[in-house]
């Protein structure tokens, strides 16, 4: 910008040197006057704000100047040569103040440009600065929820390793009690059984004198027989043998029975359409379920009556305990289990892909259904 001033200010100095030399060898110099507007519009080029003004200014003296020391004519009248240098200064200084005034409306725009251009980079620098800290926290975000993601992975990985565990566990707890009930009934029952046999082979070869000895045999006898009844009980107790001698519905129906008699409640038995062949895993399932239901009827229920039922159609096989009692907020139960029965009884269906459902309404009674489907029961 200064560049330009510095190359139009000596173009002005000579274009004017230049006019007053032509003025003052023309004859009035009418037209010469004029030319002095070129001189200061050409001024608005330079970036100066005042030169257009300063240009009229030094002009002026020039018009006045060339009028009086140029050639007179006396053909023309005095009148109009004034009134021509009048008519030029008007133009020059006409030309001087629109010019400077544009100049200024340039310089206020030119301003108004470089403050809306300073406000845009301020703004653009703050939506940056935003924008970072989006990013920042949006990168954040991503870091959380992918550790968010981990954790629940390794969560659901441990939840699945502690109910393989589970499963396991009760897999390894049922052939542990099946072998303690087979040995407790075939080895330990059957030497008890040969001790009784004994003692009585023993007591028949006895000698007629040995009265006192007959009796104490017999009372041995007496407790060796009330040993094996206790050993075959416990045996049952580990693992009913007629579960896999005679199947599911004969045991539940001697353990309904059993129920009945240790309790005062009136308990029945029905089944619909018998299942004809059920997997070991699956009637073992069933008749531990069905036993923890009648043992929560006997423990919580205080109900006068019970009803077991065993089903079996097309799809699989179901087993439904229900009871007249006090009922129980069941979403409560699952929410803070107390025992472990009803927790273990989702454990044991799970590993057949099996389906529980609980009906219980406070003062009402409790409704059990386990259902396994076909493709774990050959019906
Ligand atoms: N038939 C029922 N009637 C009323 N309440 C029941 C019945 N069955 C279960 N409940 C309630 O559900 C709770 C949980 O039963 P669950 O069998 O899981 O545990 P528990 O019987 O208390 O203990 P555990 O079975 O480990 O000996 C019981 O404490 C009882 O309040
Ligand atoms: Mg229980």
């Amino acid at each position: 910008m200064r560049d330009r001033t510095h190359t139009i200010l000596p173009l002005i100095i000579a274009l004017s040197a230049a006019l007053f030399a032509i003025d003052l060898f023309m004859p009035l110099g009418i037209a010469v006057g004029v030319l002095y507007a070129g001189i200061v519009t050409l001024a608005a080029a330079s970036s100066h704000p005042r030169l257009p003004f300063l240009t009229a200014i030094a002009s002026t003296p020039l018009i006045i100047a060339g009028a009086a020391l140029g050639p007179q004519h006396a053909s023309i009248p005095v009148w109009v040569g004034v009134s021509n240098r009048m008519f030029s200064l008007l133009i020059v200084w006409i030309s001087a103040v629109l010019l400077q005034q544009r100049q200024q409306a340039e310089l206020q725009l030119r301003e108004a440009k470089d403050e809306l251009e300073g406000r845009v980079e301020a703004r653009t620098k703050e939506l940056a600065d935003v924008n970072r800290s989006l990013m920042q926290e949006i990168s954040g975000h991503v870091q959380t929820e992918g550790f968010l993601r981990n954790s629940e992975q390794a969560l659901a990985t441990s939840r699945q390793e502690l109910r393989d565990l589970a499963a396991r566990l009760l897999t390894v707890q049922e052939e542990e009690r099946r072998r303690i009930s087979r040995d407790l009934h075939d080895d330990i029952n059957q030497r008890l059984a040969m001790l009784v046999v004994q003692a009585e082979s023993l007591e028949a070869n006895l000698p007629a004198s040995a009265v006192g000895c007959s009796k104490e045999l017999r009372s041995i006898q007496d407790r060796l027989t009330e040993l094996s009844d206790d050993v075959r009980h416990l045996a049952y107790q580990f693992h009913p043998s007629i579960l896999d001698d005679l199947g599911l519905s004969v045991a539940l129906q001697r353990l309904v029975d059993e129920c009945a008699v240790r309790s005062n409640l009136a308990i029945s038995f029905e089944v619909t359409a018998p299942p004809k062949a059920i997997p070991q895993t699956v009637s073992t399932c069933l008749y531990r379920i069905a036993q923890e239901c009648l043992s929560n009827i006997m423990k919580h229920a205080h109900a006068s009556q019970a009803k077991v039922s065993l089903a079996s159609t097309a799809e699989g096989i179901t087993l439904t305990v229900q009871d007249d009692g006090v009922g129980f907020d069941t979403q409560q139960v699952v929410d803070n289990p107390r025992g472990l029965g009803l927790v273990s009884m989702a454990e044991r269906v799970r590993l057949v892909h099996g389906t529980v459902t609980i009906d219980s309404i406070p003062q009402q009674g409790t409704r059990l259904s386990i259902h396994v489907p076909h493709a774990e029961v050959s019906v």
